[in-house]
């Protein structure tokens, strides 16, 4: 089985001037999945690192630099889920938490459950001894600046607020044993209520792994994302049709057709063969996969 990481950076009409950067970063965060990979680390190990780059960034909407939330604080979302085991671990809201990605990991690994939120996920982290951090050291001025701004307007969300929701992050990795592992973060929605989750961090919605079928993680609109259950539907296409492009194509169309959808995923097959799709203007992506020269990086399909 060949080595792979294909790692995305939120589907969403990213302006031009940003392309680079979010090109630049889906490059890092692959790298650094496909280095652990090549060392003969796990699959987990690289789509925690990988979506670790993307959190520390400050350019997505995952980790520092999130979307505010309507009282102007950053809450954070995140999964991760094992292929082999299908163990997985996810937290919500979490305000005091800068990679909340490997607090998702602890969860899978030392906790007897799946999911915790808020207050209690802070606890538990801090019974793993992972760092709190200040909630003000998530913002970036870029956030503040659009929150500021939305706060002074009286009337709804403008409607590009639903296109600038969908910059949360994720990967997938086939390691050396053939296991797959998927991993996914975000803040959510630009100006969500407080207490609001997606999809990012619900198993079968935003992220599902399971080494017999396939591997997916969603970007975009979480509530039409939930809705559709895309994660896993797009899992079971790559069963079915055996080709995880075309999987992602059907995924997304059907994501399109049945709720409108606005979004994005990457997937992978047990093989290592990469598939990905959107109907939003753009999809940040790169990707590695053994026996090419080097990391492939793209912003569309
Ligand atoms: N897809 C990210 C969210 O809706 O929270």
């Amino acid at each position: 089985m060949p080595l792979a990481i294909i790692a995305h950076g939120g589907a969403w009409d990213i302006p031009g001037e940003l392309h680079a950067e979010h090109l630049d970063s889906c490059r890092a965060a692959a790298a650094a999945g496909w280095n652990l990979l090549t060392r003969g680390e796990t699959a987990l190990d690289a789509v925690e690192a990988a979506v670790r780059i993307m959190e520390d960034h400050g350019v997505f909407d995952a980790g520092r630099g999130s979307h505010l939330n309507a009282d102007g604080v950053v809450e954070l979302d995140a999964g991760i889920m094992d292929g082999a085991t299908l163990q997985a671990g996810a937290v919500a809201s979490v305000k005091r938490v800068a990679n909340p990605i490997t607090l998702a990991r602890r969860v899978l690994h030392e906790s007897p459950h799946v999911f915790l939120v808020g207050e209690g996920a802070e606890r538990f982290a801090q019974e793993a001894g992972l760092p709190l951090c200040e909630p003000e050291e998530l913002v970036v001025p870029r956030e503040r600046e659009l929150w500021e701004r939305k706060r002074r307007e009286t009337q709804a969300a403008p409607p590009d607020a639903l296109f600038r929701a969908s910059d949360t992050v994720g990967a997938i990795a086939l390691d050396g044993e053939g296991n797959l592992a998927v991993a996914n973060s975000t803040g959510g929605t630009f100006f969500k209520h407080p207490g609001r989750v997606g999809d990012t961090p619900i198993i079968g919605c935003g992220l599902y792994a399971d080494n017999t079928l396939g591997a997916a993680a969603c970007t975009g609109w979480g509530e039409q994302i939930m809705k559709t259950v895309l994660a896993r539907t797009t899992v079971d296409q790559i069963a079915l049709l055996g080709n995880p492009m075309s999987a992602a194509n059907v995924a997304i169309a059907y994501f399109k057709h049945r709720v409108g959808g606005l979004g994005g995923l990457i997937c992978m097959s047990p093989r290592g063969e990469v598939g990905f799709a959107h109907s939003t203007p753009y999809l940040a992506h790169a990707y590695m996969i053994e026996g090419m020269s080097e990391i492939a990086t793209g912003m569309k399909a």
